[in-house]
């Protein structure tokens, strides 16, 4: 059975998940929701959808869409998520599912409740590559894992009604780039201990750039930066008592290195690729994983379980209340 896909909010990601979901097999292209019908329109002919809606509610309402891909900003996420679980749907929202935790709590109960399949689009947690890395730290393949270093950010020169800069839209470097060193730093070393913050915040108040360190389960440290204001690298290493294993570009990465300490400094450097070859620009793997649940009837993806959503959501919102960033509601 095919999965009939809705698109809710045609903007920046949704054009590139789009094009990830026609690699997608037994991915249907069934409708898109926007506030515009003519940018429903456009976006409808550009990645082949069926049907084009000038509204959310006639999205919903459209029986022949089985899931819905939410692709709003952040802070309209709670709202459109359960408009769409009562409307039946199945629903993958971008990350971060919720402005905060009690939201995403929320959400997750009502999608108990109708029976419906909630996954936040965290790719970062299907990626073939992030996953051969996650395992092989488990079986030790690399050796103890003592300090992770990731990096995620760059200059956000936009209009200031942008959704990024916008802090009524849920503006800040934590959740929309710092959510993905957490998340790697969940997946490699499990859950934090503790975590601190220092942040730059915005005239109007959101985080600019933060800076995070966590202490992990046996003595494992990390590093944790993400920016709305350099051209930061989009880079991970993680050092372990027999060498250094380095995601040159962590967001949608092709492949990995593990470089071994040796006697004499640094061994032959081992390149590691995923146990399946990365489809598109990464964005694939999500949907892939997704619709495996539905045809498995699983309401919760043991990849992006709710928990781990529901875990990092907690941190956020620990890491904002230190630095001082507040979203209405909170
Ligand atoms: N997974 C990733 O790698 C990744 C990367 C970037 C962003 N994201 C996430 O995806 C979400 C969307 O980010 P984006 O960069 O694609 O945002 P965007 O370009 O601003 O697009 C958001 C879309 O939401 C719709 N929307 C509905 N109400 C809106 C409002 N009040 N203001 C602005 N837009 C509104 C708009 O479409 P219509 O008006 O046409 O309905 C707009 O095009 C965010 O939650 C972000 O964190 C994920």
């Amino acid at each position: 059975m095919p999965t009939r896909w809705g698109i809710l909010g045609p903007g920046r990601i949704a054009h590139a998940f789009a094009e990830d979901l026609r690699l997608v097999p037994d991915a249907e292209l069934a409708a898109v929701g926007s506030r515009s019908q003519p940018r429903a329109e456009a976006f409808a002919r550009e990645h082949g959808f069926a049907a084009a809606y000038g509204s959310y509610e006639e999205l919903l309402a459209d029986t022949s869409v089985d899931a819905v891909y939410v692709a709003s900003p952040h802070a309209l996420h709670a709202e459109q998520v359960t408009a769409a679980l009562e409307a039946g749907k199945h629903v993958l929202c971008e990350k971060p599912l919720t402005l905060r935790a009690a939201d995403a709590e929320r959400l997750f109960a009502l999608a108990k409740d109708r029976g419906r399949l909630l996954m936040e689009g965290m790719w970062t947690a299907c990626h073939p590559v992030i996953l051969a890395l996650r395992d092989g730290i488990r079986d030790n393949a690399f050796g103890a894992p003592r300090h992770l270093h990731a990096e995620m950010g760059f200059v956000a020169d936009l209009p200031p009604e942008d959704r990024l800069l916008d802090v009524a839209l849920g503006a800040g470097a934590l959740l929309d780039m710092g959510v993905y060193p957490l998340t790697l730093a969940h997946l490699f070393l499990g859950e934090a201990e503790g975590l601190t913050a220092s942040a730059s915040l915005s005239a109007s108040g959101y985080d600019l750039d933060i800076a995070i360190v966590g202490r992990y389960p046996g003595g494992a440290l990390a590093t944790m930066t993400a920016s709305l204001s350099s051209w930061s690298a989009h880079r991970a290493e993680l050092a372990t008592d027999r060498g250094r294993l380095v995601l040159e570009e962590f967001f949608h990465p092709r492949t990995a290195a593990f470089t071994p300490m040796t006697d004499s400094g640094a061994g032959e450097p081992l390149t590691i690729e995923g146990r399946k070859p990365v489809l598109g620009r990464g964005f694939s793997h999500e949907a892939i994983e997704f619709q495996r649940c539905l045809a498995e009837g699983l309401l919760e993806s043991p990849l992006v379980p709710h928990a781990q959503t529901l875990t990092i959501l907690q941190q956020m919102d620990a890491l904002r209340a230190q630095v001082g960033v507040h979203y209405a509601g909170d």
